[in-house]
């Protein structure tokens, strides 16, 4: 039997890069020192801040939601939940089931937003009338319901579930587009603009994605083990996901070290965004006269959702914030 390097017991993860073999017991207590670690490295939470996680019921949001969990207490912020059903058939019936059976265990507050009550329409309808790849849509609705709902809540923050090796995706892909204002928004956090969009955080930002998957596995997290329907089988994201992988393997902890160069230099990307604007129509962060969601709905039922959007989460989060 192979042991723990911190105690007798049996080792069942063996991490390279920290030259570790850990227990059960002893790698969920390292995942979650390394996750209050990113938060103080980086700043992510202070004390007393309302904090809401987005949870859409895949292994690294679901850890997150227990890793934050755990440490609200200590570091003295408070937890609230979203989920958004897509209305991508099964597949979000059963996230949605998934994110309420595991808020409920850990009592948070959760915040539920049907897409196909906001819009009429569920992702796949939505791209096939905006004649739009679904993940592309589905990335608009969800960071605008996402920023909406975390501006009316009045959260001080954001929590994304973001691991490392989607950082590395992500930061890698946009290297080779040279959009360095992408890049910029890849950082541990995104800033706060008053009014206008709420600071994004990513407490797994250091945290391997096969690490996260372990901790919800050991601890017997209940998550959504299934792709999204939608997702393209050959999409660039997987075959920089297992390059990189094999990278790390010939060089471990290649892939830490370079989130936190990443981290360290993300301000020589930050002067490259374009001025934000407030949209038109419905007052939130754009890019343009009028922003991508209210664009995108205007182009499918004719009408700028944005306002109407607003109004929807203000009411529904009425309800939540009286029972709370
Ligand atoms: P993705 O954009 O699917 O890679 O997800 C990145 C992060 O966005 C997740 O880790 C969650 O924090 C959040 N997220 C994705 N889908 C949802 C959803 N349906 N509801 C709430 N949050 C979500
Ligand atoms: Fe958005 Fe699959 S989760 S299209
Ligand atoms: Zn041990
Ligand atoms: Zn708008």
């Amino acid at each position: 039997m192979v042991k723990c390097s911190l105690c007798q017991d049996k080792a069942i993860v063996k991490i390279p890069y920290a030259g570790l073999r850990l227990c059960k017991e002893h790698f969920t207590k390292y995942i979650e020192d390394r996750v209050r670690k990113t938060i103080k490295r980086y700043n992510l939470i202070s004390s007393g801040m309302r904090v809401l996680v987005a949870v859409s019921g895949g292994k690294d949001s679901s850890t997150m939601l227990v890793i934050l969990n755990k440490l609200s207490k200590e570091l003295k912020f408070t937890l609230y939940a979203m989920h958004i059903d897509l209305g991508i058939g099964n597949y979000s019936v059963y996230s949605r089931r998934t994110v309420e059976k595991l808020s409920q265990s850990l009592n948070i507050p959760l915040i539920i937003l049907e897409v196909k009550k906001i819009l009429g329409y569920g992702i796949p309808e939505i791209a096939s009338k905006a004649k739009r790849p679904a993940c592309s849509v589905c990335g608009v609705i969800k960071r605008y319901l996402i920023n909406a709902t975390a501006l009316e809540l009045g959260a001080d923050v954001v929590a994304m579930g973001h691991n490392l090796d989607d950082i590395i995706t992500y930061a890698f892909k946009e290297f080779m587009n040279q959009n360095l204002n992408a890049l910029a928004k890849l950082g541990p956090s995104t800033k706060s603009i008053k009014d206008l969009a709420v600071s994004r955080i990513r407490p797994l930002y250091e945290i391997y994605e096969r690490e996260s998957l372990l901790y919800a596995l050991i601890n017997n997290i209940t998550f959504v083990k299934d792709e999204c329907p939608m997702a393209r089988e050959d999409s660039l994201d997987r075959i920089i996901k297992v390059k990189y992988f094999e990278i790390e393997e010939r060089y471990p902890g290649i892939k830490l070290a370079f989130v936190r160069r990443f981290a360290k230099n993300i301000q020589y990307y930050q002067g490259t965004e374009p001025e934000f604007k407030k949209c038109k129509t419905c007052g939130l962060l754009s890019s343009w006269d009028i922003c991508s969601y209210c664009r995108l709905s205007f182009k499918i039922l004719g009408k700028y959702m944005g306002h109407d959007t607003r109004n929807y989460i203000r009411e529904l989060l009425k309800n939540i914030l009286i029972r709370t």
